[in-house]
């Protein structure tokens, strides 16, 4: 097989990578851009929602992407959020209400949260459930997860 050449943004920066076309975004940000922070926890299958990024704007499954299918486009990771050493205000509110246990599910699960927050900055429970419906966690019982998207999104008309 041979390998392609991929560019894409990632995170605010441009990134070229030369990979095999069969591989996934999931593998390419892992494997080739380092950023480990995007997990599998179904075997790539997209059952699971550890691998969920944001593709221009919208919130994916990067297993089920090819990395071709990502030239020319916009990525962000759970490693662009924080600004300037300041964690994202979803990120803080994740760990002020107790919303990261084991953790494997939290990168996915703050970025589906993020692309809602993006389009809908004040979303209801119902559309916070949904938002977060593909992302399993076995942890947390969701009432957590929830509590933190909402405490997210008050902070954040605060600032604006
Ligand atoms: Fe489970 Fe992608 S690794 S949905
Ligand atoms: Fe453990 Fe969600 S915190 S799977």
């Amino acid at each position: 097989m041979k390998p392609i050449t991929v560019t894409l943004t990632v995170n605010g920066q441009t990134r070229t990578i030369t990979t095999l076309p069969n591989k996934t975004l999931l593998y390419a940000l892992r494997e080739d851009l380092g950023l480990t922070g995007v997990k599998d926890a179904c075997g790539g299958e997209g059952e699971c929602g550890a691998c969920t990024v944001i593709l221009d704007g919208e919130a994916v499954n990067a297993c089920l992407v090819l990395i071709g299918q990502a030239d020319g486009r916009s990525v962000e990771t759970i490693e662009g959020l924080a600004q300037d050493g300041e964690l994202h205000p979803l990120q803080c509110a994740f760990v002020e209400t107790g919303a990261v246990q084991c953790g494997f599910c939290t990168p996915g699960a703050i970025l589906a949260a993020k692309a809602l927050l993006d389009r809908d900055p004040s979303p209801t429970d119902d559309a916070i459930r949904e938002a977060l419906s593909g992302n399993l966690c076995r942890c947390t019982g969701y009432s957590k997860m929830i509590a933190a998207v909402r405490r997210a999104a008050e902070e954040m008309s605060h600032a604006r």
